[in-house]
């Protein structure tokens, strides 16, 4: 019989707190993220509060989503937001020029994104313009939406029909900058990021706003490194990351119908997280030892082809057990990490890669990664408890192996522990020991999210083929608790 996979959990409640900011997502104007995802207009049949999906809304409440980026992406160094304020028929139109090419109405701006913050109880995170736009231009944003002081720019918001600002704490300088974003060298951002950043502070004075720097492309650590040491701290708050699951970019292959070996490739890819954030903060605790910038991984997720028959420019995907596992290890490695991970976003949240919600018309489904970013929500602002994992068994294919187990513990402010396992091994259950030693506890329940393939997931005619139900699988007897967790599987397990 196999040996059981050991892990220790630490019973000492030191560890950093685990940001509810890692449970961030990510909206952008690109194909029905918000036109239809989650902005249908207060005319629409379909429930809605000034234009917002009530179904939408409801969903992400049970998720606690903690924030949400807008409006790019790529979109954001092109997008102009005085386009999207003042009265709607008379907001001039544009083309989307990264998103297959379509009119852009500027119904959806900034308003409409920060009262829908509001009622999804999110903070808002604001990616401005740098690769299009100017200084100024950001600079009034963030007056628009922070001050309460008297100036041209709250004047105008309070024309516009707002009274009190919104109080939007975390603001990107651009996106990739590297590439959509303008093209630029590491040396060349940097620059313009202490530009801008200069002028970002809000009204209110320093402190009150976070500036997160364009960041990385994967395994581009130059990048890191050349900002870290050449932006002066007090300037930025923030550093972000991008890494997508991608097999390979010129053939991404379907995000439902995929081989074991493209299963496989996809969890590899997933997996380089850990390494990534690893040496990225690494590069980061040279310069910043006391771990005051964080790091903001603000895309992740897996990419695959769109759906057939689907707009190529509207990276619409399917959602299966695949991303499920993808969101539940990489969540954990950011549990893992929370020292300097302190904030990340899924992308993207609704119709657009590996997506929580999908919709059709009036029909709205969750997807498994729904499932996971809501079974995870317990740790949200809990104390990690850090663990090693021992003799793992590995999910090999050919010559390569990964680790068939990844796991996360956190104690929340009542004293319950959570733990957060995943197995990607698609045919074979993990035996799991853990050792809780310290931590007192005497009850244990769980739910999980599992399925008999890798490719099974939620459609609107059989929305609920994948979701969560009651785990039996956990069992202690003093501090050892015994876990037989299955193939292709997620679980929670609450303890106190
Ligand atoms: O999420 C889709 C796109 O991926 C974003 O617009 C861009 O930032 C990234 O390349």
């Amino acid at each position: 019989a196999q040996n059981p996979v050991s892990i220790t959990v630490s019973s000492s409640a030191q560890g950093p707190v685990i940001s509810k900011y890692i449970y961030s997502h990510f909206a952008e104007h690109l194909g029905h993220s918000i036109y239809g995802g989650f902005y249908v207009g207060d005319t629409s049949k379909i429930p809605n509060t000034n234009g917002i999906r009530n179904d939408v809304v409801a969903a992400l409440r049970k998720m606690k989503i903690p924030s949400l980026r807008w409006p790019g992406g790529c979109f954001a160094d092109t997008y102009h937001w005085r386009d999207g304020v003042g009265p709607k028929d008379k907001r001039p139109a544009i083309v989307n020029r990264w998103w297959g090419g379509v009119t852009e109405d500027n119904s959806f701006g900034t308003h409409d994104f920060l009262n829908m913050c509001e009622l999804l109880g999110a903070d808002p995170y604001v990616a401005g313009n740098v690769g299009s736009g100017t200084v100024q231009e950001l600079a009034d944003w963030v007056q628009y939406a922070t001050s309460d002081s008297k100036n041209p720019m709250s004047d105008l918001r309070k024309a516009n029909g707002r009274d009190k600002p919104w109080g939007v704490r975390f603001w990107g300088v651009g996106n990739e900058a590297w590439g959509c974003g303008g093209n630029m060298t590491a040396e060349y951002y940097a620059n313009e990021f202490r530009k801008y950043s200069t002028f970002m502070a809000n009204s209110d004075g320093e402190g009150k706003i976070f500036r997160i720097a364009s960041g990385a492309n994967s395994g581009d650590y130059n990048w890191t490194e050349t900002l870290m040491k050449n932006i002066p701290h007090n300037l930025i708050e923030g550093i972000a990351l991008h890494h997508y699951a991608v097999i390979d970019w010129n053939n991404k292959s379907s995000a439902s119908e995929f081989s074991e070996k493209q299963y496989f490739q996809s969890m590899r890819q997933a997996l380089l997280m850990d390494s990534l954030v690893t040496k990225h903060a690494r590069i980061m605790d040279k310069y910043d030892p006391k771990k005051r910038i964080a790091l903001v991984v603000d895309e992740w997720g897996g990419w695959y082809d769109v759906e057939k028959g689907t707009n190529p420019g509207f990276l619409f995907q399917q959602n299966t057990m695949r991303d499920a596992l993808i969101a539940g290890t990489t969540l954990n490695i950011f549990n893992n990490h929370a020292d300097r991970v302190r904030m990340a976003n899924l992308a993207q949240c609704i119709n657009v890669l590996q997506s929580v919600i999908l919709t059709d018309q009036q029909k709205m489904i969750l997807t498994p990664t729904y499932h996971v970013m809501e079974m995870y929500n317990v740790h949200q602002d809990a104390t990690l408890l850090p663990l090693t994992i021992n003799n793992d068994t590995s999910y090999g294919m050919g010559n390569e192996k990964l680790p068939a187990v990844s796991a996360s513990a956190s104690k929340d402010k009542s004293g319950v522990v959570h733990i957060t396992l995943t197995n990607i091994d698609p045919a074979h259950q993990q035996k799991i020991a853990l050792n809780l030693s310290g931590l007192n506890l005497k009850n244990v329940s769980g739910r999980i999210l599992t399925s008999a393939k890798v490719q099974d997931h939620n459609t609107f005619t059989e929305p609920e083929k994948v979701k969560p139900v009651a785990f039996k699988g956990a069992s202690l007897k003093g501090s050892n608790l015994d876990v037989n967790l299955p193939p292709v599987s997620v679980v929670v397990l609450t303890l106190n």
